[in-house]
This record gives C-alpha cells, sequence and structure tokens, in this order.
C-alpha cells in the first residue's frame, strides 16, 4: 500500500477541502493518504483574525503540520496551493525552500509527485501555478503525473475548475459557486486513483 503525502496550504479553507478529495479518492483507491498542512509562519496576526481566515484555521487546526524531514518518508507527494498572482503562495515556497539538504542527498529523488490549486477566476492561474509548483519536481529529479485528458474525462468538458496538468478548483468570492462542483470533484478523485496506481507501482 502506497503512503501518500497530501501536503497543502489554504488560507480560506478551499484549497483544503481539495486536498480532502484527494485523500478521500487515495482511500477509495486503497492507498494511505495522509494531509499535512503547510506551516504558515508569514500571515499578519490581523489578517489571521479576519472571519473567513480565521474559520479556516480552526477548521484546519487538527491536520499535522507538514515538516521537511518527514518528506522523504511518502511513497508519492501532492503539493496543493491556492493561486497568488498566477503563482503558488510564499507559504509554499518557504517550505520547498527548506528542501536543500533534501536535494543536496537526492532524497526525492524518482518520487511521483502531483500538484493541485484553486482560483478565484477561471482563468486567473491554474494552470500557471501548477507549474510554478512543479519547478521544485524538476530539480529534486521527481516523477510528476499530471491528470492529462485520458485519467478523467471531465476534463475536455468542465466548465469550472479541473487541467490536464493536475486537479483545481474555482473559488469565486460571493454566490458564484459553492464549494468543489461535480467535475471538479470527480476529476480529482479520479486523478488521486491514478495517482495512487503509479505510486503504488513506483514503490514496489
Ligand atoms: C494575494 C492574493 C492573490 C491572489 N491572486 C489570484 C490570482 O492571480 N488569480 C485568481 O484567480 N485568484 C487569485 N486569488 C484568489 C485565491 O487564489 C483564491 O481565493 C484561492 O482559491 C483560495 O484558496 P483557499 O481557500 O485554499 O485559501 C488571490 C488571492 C490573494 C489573497
Amino acid at each position: 500500500m502506497a503512503r501518500i503525502g497530501i501536503v497543502y496550504h489554504s488560507m480560506y479553507g478551499s484549497t483544503y477541502e481539495l486536498a480532502n478529495v484527494l485523500a478521500e479518492g487515495i482511500a477509495k483507491a486503497g492507498g494511505d493518504a495522509h494531509l499535512r498542512r503547510v506551516p504558515d509562519p508569514l500571515l499578519p496576526d490581523e489578517v489571521k483574525q479576519m472571519e473567513g481566515v480565521a474559520a479556516a484555521i480552526e477548521q484546519q487546526s487538527h491536520v499535522t503540520e507538514a515538516t521537511v524531514d518527514e518528506l522523504p518518508e511518502f511513497d508519492g507527494l501532492i503539493f496543493g496551493s491556492p493561486t497568488r498572482y498566477g503563482s503558488k503562495t510564499a507559504q509554499m515556497q518557504n517550505l520547498m525552500d527548506q528542501t536543500g539538504g533534501l536535494w543536496q542527498e537526492g532524497r526525492l529523488v524518482g518520487k511521483p509527485v502531483g500538484f493541485f490549486t484553486g482560483a478565484a477566476t477561471i482563468h486567473g492561474g491554474h494552470e500557471s501555478t501548477i507549474l510554478s509548483l512543479s519547478t521544485f519536481a524538476y530539480h529534486h529529479g521527481m516523477v510528476i503525473v499530471p491528470v492529462g485528458y485520458g485519467v478523467a474525462e471531465e476534463v475536455g468538458s468542465t466548465r469550472t475548475g479541473g487541467s490536464p496538468y493536475g486537479p483545481t478548483h474555482w473559488s469565486p468570492m460571493g454566490d458564484q459557486k459553492d464549494g468543489i462542483d461535480e467535475d471538479e470533484r470527480e476529476i480529482a478523485l479520479k486523478y488521486a486513483s491514478h495517482f495512487n496506481t503509479l505510486a503504488d507501482k513506483l514503490a514496489a
């Protein structure tokens, strides 16, 4: 059974929601998924106290914090970050920037890796954020697992989130959409199953 780490950062909770769908998909496929929350030493206290942010912090308070030292212990890693100006968050970058020791020792070489994100607008950075997350994997020599168009047929028809690069969600402000929708969920579940199969094979 592959042990898979889902390492995510989420300020308002929607990336956490998508991380949970991925964990559900891995469990359904017979894998062993572990959520890990990226530590946030960067957010100012006044922002942490804002209504939506405080609620999301409380909602995720039970999730174990991600540590650099634990990353090599997983058979596969899936990283998730909200979009910030078309790129990943500084909090996720901060975690990745602490992996120099692992890089020097080649501890993540050959490990399967995937990425997921969310953005408030449909064309506001789903693909570019995943690409920005992925540079980490090239430098570590990891095996990048995308969704493509073959793993989930919904990738070709979704009108919201979901991409060939990785699972994504569209999280607009206001009442245009409520949570992860059916296409986003199906793409994430099918991707998780696919990822688990590959992680299992590579770990064998
Ligand atoms: C500083 C900042 C920059 C953002 N930049 C973008 C952006 O470039 N494109 C976009 O569609 N959404 C952008 N957003 C919205 C977030 O990506 C969106 O709310 C995200 O999906 C929330 O994820 P979370 O609920 O896990 O925190 C930005 C939000 C913040 C706070």
